[in-house]
C-alpha cells in the first residue's frame, strides 16, 4: 500500500469514538491524546479531505478544553494538561503537563480547518473553547512552560512561542477580540528580543543551543517570513547542528532513546525547504521519512542512528521497549510534506 494511504488508514484506525486521535497504540505510555499530535494529524486529514475526522477531533478538543476550563483562574492557578484520555479526562501520573504549544497549535489547526472546509463562521462551542484558550495563552505566555518535547517547565520556549502566535494568529479573525492584535505584536517583539543579534533564535531564553522545533517560527506558524536573517541563520544552525545526512536530532544533547533522528522534525524541515522553493531537499526529507517505514508501512517516532548518548538508547529500551511505533504524528508529516511537495513534477 502506498504510503499516503497507510498513513491515512493508522492515522483513522487510532481515532477514537470521541474523536480523540490516540499518539500511539504500541507504546503504553502514548496511549493518550495530545493537543499537539491531534492538531498536525488533523490538518493532515484536512489535507487529504477527510474532514469529517478532523471535524470529530475538533469537537473532542473543544469539549475537552469546555470541560476542563473551570480549573484555570485568573490568577494563573489551573492548568489545561498536554493529553488527556480518549474520554477527555485527565491522566493521573506523574507528567510534564503543562506545555502551552498544543494549544496554540490547536487554534492554528482549528483556523486550517475552517478555512479548507469553507466555513464562514465558527460553530459555538469552538468559539467558546477557542476564546478560553486565547485567554489561557494571553495570560501565561510569557512564562515558563515545559516545551514540545515535554522537557524544561523552568524556562522559557522559543518554539512554544512561535505556535502560540502562530495560533493566536490564525484564529484571530474567527474571534472577536480586540486585544489580540497587540498581543501578537508584543509576543513577535518578544522573540526578535531574544535572538542573539545577528544570529540564531535560541532554543530557550539562556542558551546558545538550536534546537530542531525553531523551524515552527517560519514553518509553519510564519511569526517571521522564511528570508529573515534571524530565520535563515537558525536554518544555518539547524542543519549544521543537528542534520546527519538528511535526518535531524532534536537538539544537541538529546538522551530519550539515545536521542536519534526524530521523524517530525526532519518532517518539519522537508516542509520548510517545500515553502521556500528548496524541492530537492525536500524530496530527500519526503524519501528519507518513507525509508523509515516497516513493512507495515509504520513510521516511528526516531530512528536509532546517529545516537547522540548511544547507552542511554539500551536504557530506553530495557525501561519502555522499542519505540513507539506507529506515530500518528510521523505519519502526519508524511502527509503535510507529501501534500506540500504535490504538484509540479519531481526534479530529475
Ligand atoms: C514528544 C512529544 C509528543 C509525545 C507524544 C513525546 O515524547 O516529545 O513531542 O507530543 O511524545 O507523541
Amino acid at each position: 500500500m502506498d504510503l499516503l494511504q497507510s498513513s491515512a488508514t493508522i492515522i483513522r484506525a487510532n481515532q477514537a469514538e470521541t474523536g480523540a486521535y490516540l499518539a500511539s497504540p504500541s507504546f503504553p505510555a502514548y496511549r493518550y491524546a495530545w493537543f499537539r499530535d491531534g492538531a498536525f494529524a488533523a490538518y493532515a486529514m484536512d489535507l487529504l479531505g477527510e474532514h469529517d475526522s478532523s471535524g470529530r477531533f475538533h469537537d473532542w478538543a473543544a469539549r475537552t478544553v469546555l470541560h476542563h476550563a473551570g480549573k484555570v483562574t485568573a490568577n494563573g492557578a489551573g492548568i489545561l494538561c498536554a493529553r488527556y484520555t480518549a474520554a477527555g479526562e485527565e491522566v493521573n501520573l506523574p507528567w510534564g503537563e503543562y506545555q502551552l504549544d498544543g494549544y496554540g497549535i490547536w487554534l492554528w489547526s482549528l483556523a486550517r480547518h475552517l478555512e479548507i472546509t469553507g466555513r464562514r463562521a465558527l460553530p459555538a462551542a469552538w468559539r467558546e473553547a477557542a476564546d478560553h484558550v486565547a485567554d489561557y495563552l494571553l495570560a501565561r505566555w510569557q512564562a515558563p512552560c515545559f516545551d514540545c518535547w515535554e522537557e524544561y517547565g523552568d524556562r522559557v520556549h522559543i518554539s512554544t512561542l512561535a505556535a502560540v502566535h502562530g495560533g493566536l494568529g490564525a484564529i484571530a479573525s474567527w474571534l472577536d477580540r480586540p486585544d489580540l492584535p497587540a498581543a501578537l505584536h508584543a509576543i513577535r517583539a518578544f522573540i526578535l528580543e531574544n535572538r542573539a543579534a545577528p544570529g540564531h533564535f535560541p532554543k530557550f531564553l539562556g542558551t546558545d543551543a538550536v534546537d530542531a522545533s525553531l523551524i515552527w517560527l517560519a514553518t509553519p506558524f510564519d511569526v517571521l517570513p522564511t528570508d529573515h536573517p534571524g530565520i535563515q541563520d537558525t536554518l544555518h544552525r539547524i542543519v549544521s547542528d543537528l542534520q546527519v545526512g538528511t535526518g535531524l536530532h532534536r537538539y544537541p544533547w538529546d538522551s530519550y532513546y539515545g536521542g536519534g533522528l526524530w521523524l517530525p522534525a526532519t518532517g518539519f524541515l522537508g516542509w520548510h525547504l517545500a515553502r521556500t522553493g528548496e524541492r530537492r531537499q525536500a524530496w530527500a526529507a519526503l524519501d528519507w521519512l518513507a525509508a523509515q517505514a516497516g513493512e507495515s508501512g509504520a513510521l516511528p517516532e526516531q530512528v536509532p542512528e546517529h545516537l547522540l548518548v548511544p547507552a542511554a538508547y539500551r536504557e530506553w529500551l530495557e525501561r519502555s521497549g522499542p519505540v513507539a511505533t506507529p506515530l500518528l504524528w510521523s505519519h502526519a508529516m508524511y502527509i503535510i510534506l507529501r501534500s506540500a511537495l504535490a504538484a509540479p513534477a519531481r526534479p530529475g
